[in-house]
């Protein structure tokens, strides 16, 4: 699995740094746990453009895989990592 985290300035204005501890964090928790399958990986990315697309606000934004989460929340993204990495 592999979680893009967006490292814009319009991300990073409205929380991304924290998303990414939490992400991070996450990670570290979770490789040690046996009852969790394969590890994944964190990308930090410059901005994706969605922000500069969408009249509304999108940001934070993260991808998981080919999922694409607007105004991400680290409940959400949690949620969503340990949705995937359940066996
Ligand atoms: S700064 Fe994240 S989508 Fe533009």
């Amino acid at each position: 699995m592999k979680v893009k985290v967006c490292m814009g300035s319009n991300c990073t204005l409205l929380g991304a740094m924290d998303l990414l501890d939490q992400i991070e964090d996450l990670k570290k928790l979770t490789s040690e746990d046996d009852n969790y399958s394969d590890d994944f990986d964190i990308e930090v990315v410059k901005c994706l453009g969605f922000c500069k697309k969408s009249k509304d606000n999108v940001a934070p934004v993260v991808v998981i895989d080919d999922e694409i989460l607007f105004n991400a929340t680290g409940q959400i993204v949690m949620e969503k990592i340990m949705s995937k990495k359940k066996k």
